[in-house]
């Protein structure tokens, strides 16, 4: 059984092919990029309408495979932006009634995990789930992907790409950021906001934009030191969940996690505490659509060939899903 799945949620257009066995056939994707400015819905779906035939040709000649070849046709649900969700969902239609085939859409949050776990081999992790949107310390727990932590406001890449934005490193901002720190010698003090289980970081990025407006800081400095204070916040959160559920693994998920600072402290607090820490490879951190077609294989059973039955879900959370495979 071969899936093809499509991920559209914010700015990749992505489709992958995968087999039941869990073999990557392709991964194709063009992903939405600005010099300056940051993500406009309108601006997103206008993107995927325009790459996303040549997006499937890739996808389908990487492969060796035509669409005659595909069993079932994933698409990424939800959570995501509406009209860029929407053109994902259109064309899942459109290919899957070509060669009438059922659909099943799927959670973009749990499939940053599934994938995770298949290419890892890491068996029951705790995830630290840091993206664009999302930032959520994730477990399973009788039958569902349970959130033990997560932001309280924006996601910790919309935090890092804000900041870039307002020093006019354009979109994303965070490899620019991370490759800034690497010269940042000074460490500044910033807001720590974790609250319970939680982190917040609406109010670091304030008082980073007034720190850099003072001019009194070497912008080296003040990305070192949001790497330092923002990924602690992370470290402190998942080590508390993986405390509380007894878990051994930490899984690392989400485009944030290509981050090399953050990757070296999630080791070392799993190392101090004797459990395995795991990473998938970067392109399959950030967005693409080989994580939706796995997680299309696995949720094989709820695809459905009533396709007007179907539809997007933009605030869709990840313990919404039932986790029955
Ligand atoms: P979500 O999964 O929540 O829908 P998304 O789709 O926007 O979010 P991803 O593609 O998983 O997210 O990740 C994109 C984010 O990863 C951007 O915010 C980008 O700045 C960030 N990012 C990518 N590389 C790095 C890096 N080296 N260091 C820090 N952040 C990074
Ligand atoms: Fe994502």
């Amino acid at each position: 059984m071969i899936c093809l799945g499509i991920e559209s949620t914010a700015h990749t257009f992505g489709i992958g092919i995968a087999t039941n066995k869990g073999k990557i056939l392709a991964n194709a994707l063009d992903s939405f990029k600005t010099k300056c400015g940051g993500l406009i819905p309108n601006e997103l779906a206008k993107h995927h309408e325009k790459v996303k035939n040549e997006v499937l040709q890739n996808a389908l000649q990487q492969a060796n495979v035509t669409l005659k070849d595909i069993g079932v046709v994933a698409f990424s649900q939800g959570p995501g932006i509406a009209p860029s969700l929407l053109v994902g969902l259109k064309f899942a239609k459109k290919i899957a009634s070509k060669v009438k085939v059922p659909i099943v859409g799927v959670n973009h949050c749990i499939a940053h995990l599934e994938i995770g776990k298949l290419l890892t081999k890491a068996k029951e992790p705790v995830l630290l789930y840091a993206s664009g949107a999302n930032t959520q310390i994730i477990a399973y727990e009788n039958k569902k992907y349970r959130i033990f932590g997560e932001t309280l406001d924006q996601g910790i890449g919309n935090f890092i790409d804000s900041f870039a934005r307002y020093i006019g490193l354009g979109f994303p901002g965070g490899p620019k950021i991370e490759k800034l720190a690497l010269n940042g010698k000074k460490y500044i003090e910033l807001p720590y906001v974790v609250k319970g289980m939680d982190v917040s970081f609406s109010g670091i990025l304030t008082n980073l934009k007034n720190k850099y407006d003072s001019k009194k800081y070497a912008i080296e400095d003040l990305c070192f030191s949001l790497q330092e204070t923002v990924f602690a916040m992370l470290v402190e959160v998942s080590e508390r969940a993986m405390a509380h559920t007894e878990k051994k693994e930490l899984l690392l998920g989400g485009g944030v996690a290509c981050n090399k600072r953050l990757r070296e402290m999630c080791s070392i607090m799993c190392n101090e505490r004797n459990a395995k820490f795991f990473a998938p490879e970067n392109k399959y951190l950030m967005d693409n659509g080989v994580n939706i077609a796995w997680l299309g294989i696995l949720m094989k059973k709820n695809a459905v060939k009533n396709y007007s039955s179907i539809d997007i879900n933009p605030y869709e959370r990840t313990d919404d899903v039932d986790v029955a495979w």
